[in-house]
């Protein structure tokens, strides 16, 4: 099926509501072709397939459920939101994330800039006109420089894993649902039905999302003004929302943007999941290019 989406506007107001109409339509298939298996031979997020990584995922998602909690994600958000630990450019970062490998990942044990690039560059191929999307590709996962000493090396289930909303429901969509009893707003009637402390349609931005390098990247962008379109940010904040994005979850707190952004999303997560392999790319010889889209829409260093 081919599905046509409109053009984001890049150095768009973030405060700016409008989607204005591009004649220049994108076609969703950008000719990605999907690989059926991971670089481990199985299904991609196969959280069942039996091998060595399916117990420190499953323990990974135990303790991320535990503890993600609307008060906990109002503290970390309020604690990082003040962007006053680091300066440090783009990429600067990407070489400090290069000593991580994300534990509740199922599809990949490379060093993250593997990934990063190989996201980004698989998007350059098929989208060769939207920079934006490329240079989307590449920050991505930037927020967990989190795991990092520097920002305070928080434990992996602070920092990566799918995401969802705290402050109403845990939608059964959610990766080992399970957990979740064991979080104390599970029991909370002001947190545990369907709208919690949200109204319908109130849009996603209005929504505390379970604390992770998503949102934190996302705060890092917008506060230091980025010229990157909001389709972008709408990328980095809710590219781990699985159930959102893979399921339709939460769908009735979206608002009019939110759907637009998330055509974008689906264009993306594509090549997020997908481009996972044990190709490495050159990296000194990509890197010029990279640096002129970071010139482009971060002219400063930024503050995290
Ligand atoms: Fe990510
Ligand atoms: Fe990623």
């Amino acid at each position: 099926m081919t599905i046509t989406l409109e053009r984001p506007r890049i150095g768009v107001d973030l405060g700016e509501k409008k989607i204005i109409p591009d004649a220049n339509e994108l076609v969703l298939d950008g000719g990605f072709s999907v690989p059926e298996t991971n670089a481990f031979g199985q299904t991609f997020r196969d959280y069942n397939a039996e091998s060595d990584r399916k117990k420190t995922v499953e323990e990974f998602y135990r303790t991320n459920h535990l503890h993600q909690s609307y008060a906990f994600v109002k503290r970390m958000r309020e604690e990082y939101g003040k962007l006053n630990r680091v300066e440090m450019s783009i990429w600067e970062s990407i070489e400090l994330l290069n000593e991580f490998v994300d534990d509740s990942d199922p599809d990949l044990d490379e060093p993250q800039i593997e990934h990063l690039l190989q996201t980004a560059e698989a998007i350059r191929k098929d989208y060769p006109n939207e920079d934006w999307l490329h240079l989307t590709g590449l920050i991505h996962d930037l927020g967990k420089v989190l795991l990092h000493p520097s920002f305070g090396e928080l434990p992996q289930w602070a920092v990566v894993g799918d995401t969802f909303p705290v402050g109403c429901a845990f939608d059964e969509s959610n990766v080992h649902h399970k957990f979740f009893e064991g979080n104390s707003d599970y029991h909370n009637p002001k947190f545990n039905t369907k709208y919690g402390v949200y109204s319908e349609g109130c849009g996603l931005e209005n929504v505390l999302m379970s604390w992770g390098h998503d949102d934190y990247m996302y705060l890092v962008a917008k506060e230091n003004k980025t010229t990157l379109p909001s389709a972008a940010l709408f990328i980095i904040r809710y590219h781990s929302f699985y159930p959102l994005h893979r399921f339709g979850a939460y769908s009735y707190l979206m608002n009019e943007e939110d759907k637009e952004n998330l055509k974008w999303l689906h264009v993306f997560n594509k090549y997020d999941l997908y481009s996972k392999s044990k190709v490495r790319i050159d990296v000194e010889k990509v890197k010029p290019y990279y640096l002129s889209l970071i010139e482009k829409y971060f002219p400063a260093k930024l503050k995290w």
